[in-house]
């Protein structure tokens, strides 16, 4: 196969000049992590190629306790997407490569994890500059599946996956968000700004082999906590934990309850104007779009504009063409004039606010008289409030940041203070999936999510 490779000359002597290092160094600062592979083969050659070139990243103590397996049999990858779960380009890529590294041998802080690591990168950087786009994973599932699936030994911990092939035409040829360089290094002291140290639990020490996924005793889930700054830096950041593709983001959680929030909007005429404030990942706006006649402006306010960028590139990939304008909301104000809007949307986002109230005062302020808000909010007196404080909470801050649920009787004491209700429903008994509505005066506020349609008088 001929591949694209970027010349770096012979391997002894660096690239005879600055010009060459500099061409090479941006050429590698474009990769980007491909979540849309198109489902070709490779060539096993360019593979043996590509590992070669991992094999020559350091190690701990030279000691090269790493392992590699590589996969590209068909069926073999469709078993890998179910056992990671998530992650349904390992179906797609031309080749999966296992990373794995021989237990009980480690020098401190991890090394061969450390080690492992850098082989990886390395790997990756061989596969672009032959002109391959790749993905790193810790998203594999049970290692343990792996392990028979692959006759990996027990004493070979299998430690994360890496994706390489060709890129489907369409896919979002896009590179996640960058920190700018203040923000994440320092010269001779520490130095990093307030809104990007995350907070934390008090505690005496922080042991990180502590924390995994599912269990994190230093989690703060409050979004007073954090505030505007730290949480809008999060969750701008985070959003790109996925490609702004098409379908990304619908949970099994949510199930079709996004239709069911999104139903409550009754027609919108021509002319309206309709901000959708805080959608993160951009699902709820899709289905919004799609409901709204041609005629009708619709703008996205979010807190980052890295939110703003993935919502734009998603929207493309889901087919929806028409612009779609972008406001950017700085410590709860949302910058739009008084009276200025028709429809406000605010779907699973007050229990993300750091300041609830002040955020509904804006939804309030920005709205014409005789405007309509729809709010939804994930709500504490249910099963699903039960097993957020069993269980949720109890692990780390999802990438959409730290929230926690409220009751609907207090939203419900809230929006009376500003608005007019014009509908109330309750959506779901069950903690997940279902999206059965419930408009009875108790039922309706015992649901997973309790939804209104606010008139501001
Ligand atoms: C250790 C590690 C684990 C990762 N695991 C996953 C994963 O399971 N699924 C996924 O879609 N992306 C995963 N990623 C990719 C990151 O989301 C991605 O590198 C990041 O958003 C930056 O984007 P970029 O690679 O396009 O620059 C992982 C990356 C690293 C370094």
């Amino acid at each position: 196969m001929n591949a694209t490779i970027v010349p770096i000359g012979p391997p002894t002597t660096p690239p005879s000049g600055t010009t060459d290092a500099e061409a090479v160094l941006s050429w590698i600062a474009k990769r980007y992590s491909c979540r849309e592979f198109d489902g070709s083969t490779i060539d096993p050659e360019i593979v043996d190629a590509i590992i070669e070139s991992g094999l020559q990243a350091p190690s701990s103590c030279n000691q090269q306790n790493w392992h590699f397996v590589a996969v590209s049999d068909t069926a073999m990858k469709k078993r890998a997407r179910e056992i990671s779960g998530g992650n349904h380009h390992f179906e797609f890529c031309s080749v999966l490569i296992y990373l794995c590294f021989q237990k009980g041998w480690t020098h401190d802080k991890f090394s061969v994890v450390q080690s492992v690591a850098a082989a990886c990168y390395q790997m990756m950087i061989s596969a672009h500059l032959r002109g391959y786009a790749s993905i790193w994973n810790a998203g594999i599932g049970d290692t343990k599946a792996i392990a028979k699936m692959l006759g990996i030994p027990p004493t070979f911990e299998i430690q994360g996956a890496l994706c390489i092939g060709l890129p489907k035409p369409n896919a979002p040829a896009v590179k996640a968000p960058r920190r700018p360089r203040g923000e994440v290094w320092s010269w001779n002291k520490f130095q990093r700004p307030h809104y990007a140290i995350y907070p934390a639990k008090p505690a005496q020490e922080y042991p990180f082999f502590r924390i995994t996924n599912s269990k994190n005793p230093f989690a703060e889930w409050r979004p007073r906590i954090w505030g505007w700054d730290r949480v809008a830096d999060f969750r701008g950041y985070s959003v790109w934990a996925k490609s702004p593709i098409a379908g990304v983001y619908r949970s099994r959680r949510q199930g079709d309850a996004t239709s069911v929030e999104v139903g409550l909007l009754s027609d919108v005429p021509p002319g309206s104007r309709v901000l959708d404030v805080m959608p993160w990942g951009g699902t709820h706006t899709t289905e919004l779009i799609r409901k709204l006649g041609p005629e009708v402006e619709v703008d996205v306010a979010e807190l980052a504009q890295a939110n703003l960028s993935f919502i734009q590139e998603r929207l493309r990939q889901e087919g929806i063409s028409r612009p779609v304008g972008e406001v950017t909301i700085k410590d709860g104000h949302i910058p739009l004039a008084s009276d200025s809007t028709d429809v406000v949307t605010m779907f699973q986002v007050l229990e993300h606010a750091p300041e609830p109230e002040k955020l509904l005062d804006e939804v309030h302020r920005i709205l014409k008289p005789g405007g309509t808000a729809l709010i939804s909010v994930r709500n504490l007196l249910s099963l699903y409030g039960w097993r957020y404080l069993r269980t949720e909470s109890k692990a780390s801050v999802p990438n959409q940041g730290p929230f926690v649920p409220m009751t609907a009787g207090k939203v419900h004491a809230m929006v009376t203070r500003r608005f007019r209700i014009e509908r109330e429903i309750g959506i779901s008994l069950r903690a997940e999936a279902d999206a059965a509505v419930y408009e009875g005066r108790l039922t309706r506020r015992m649901c997973r999510l309790f939804a209104l349609r606010l008139v501001k008088p």
